[in-house]
């Protein structure tokens, strides 16, 4: 279907659209439906130039759906609402560097993600992004079905727990916090149905999936890791270059992303507001 109010071009096969030709702080009811659709259809959409206030990010999230705050992130000063994914001149770790969905070990992950870029590295510092649906339907038909039966196992324990990858070390110290906060593992099946498209997608990640339900950490990992190299195939992905004020929007329930960190030295700052999604089946 053709898009008439808004300029939709896809980045690849895989995933993703640039949309352009609007301004986020005031988009018509026709552009708005659009957008919807947009993001349906391409699991992530970008735009240029949105230079928008804090309170224009929350507002326009709040269009999507109720604010999901995320419990382990430091919150920008004044609004709780928006996390900050920051990495400092002399820091090494990023926030997101491995391929992950936000939020799947939530019982109700978010439903999507919107990060703004405030200031970016001269290189460097682009983010990736995985089609959860191109990957289910390019696998066999058997594997299909073996998948269709199984729910997995995600957690928050093994990423920011006391002992977790994001521990409280110099690097981390005031960027991720709240290990209290961890809950533990939940569970959800491994190929969902989309709450809008109806499509079929994946649903584990490397970054929160522990293991199938039922089955130990051993017997799960050497289909997991198939599942991984599978779903990271390059022609299913796209990569999106930042540059100040671009807005990212992505799917949590149709992509995974990656936060490329080959920027050492530089400074890059995001602000990032998850969106509440449902139960997943
Ligand atoms: C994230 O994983 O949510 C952050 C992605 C990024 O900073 O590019």
């Amino acid at each position: 279907m053709t898009y008439e109010t808004i300029q939709v071009r896809r980045v690849t096969g895989g995933c993703g659209a640039e949309i352009s030709g609007v301004d986020l702080t005031r988009l018509s009811n026709r552009q708005w439906d659009e957008v919807r659709r947009a993001f349906v259809d391409h699991g992530v959409i970008f735009f240029r130039d949105q230079d928008l206030s804090p309170e224009q990010h929350i507002q326009f999230a709040r269009r999507w759906g109720p604010i999901d705050i995320n419990r382990f992130f430091t919150p920008v000063e004044g609004y709780p609402e928006i996390a900050e994914v920051r990495k400092e001149k002399a820091q090494k770790t990023n926030i997101g560097g491995g391929w992950h969905t936000d939020h799947s070990y939530d019982p109700a992950p978010a439903m999507g993600s919107i990060l703004l870029a405030r200031e970016v590295p001269d290189e460097g510092g682009d983010t990736l992004f995985a089609s959860m649906y191109a990957a289910y339907e390019a696998l066999s038909d058997g594997l299909r079905q073996t998948l269709e039966g199984l729910r997995a196992i995600h957690s928050d324990e093994h990423v920011f727990g006391a002992k977790g990858y994001h521990k409280q070390t110099a690097d981390t110290v005031g960027r991720i916090g709240n290990a209290h906060a961890v809950r533990g593992d939940v569970t959800h099946p491994v190929v969902i149905t989309h709450p809008e498209s109806g499509r079929k997608a994946l649903y584990v990640n490397p970054g929160f999936t522990v293991r199938f339900d039922g089955w130990s950490e051993a017997d799960s990992k050497p289909l997991l890791e198939h599942l991984y190299r599978h779903a990271t195939r390059p022609e299913f992905t796209c990569r999106f270059r930042w540059t100040p004020g671009a807005l990212a929007f992505w799917d949590n329930r149709a992509t995974w992303h990656y936060a490329a960190n080959d920027y050492h030295g530089e400074q890059r700052l995001m602000h990032r507001i998850t969106v509440a999604g449902c139960t997943l089946s």
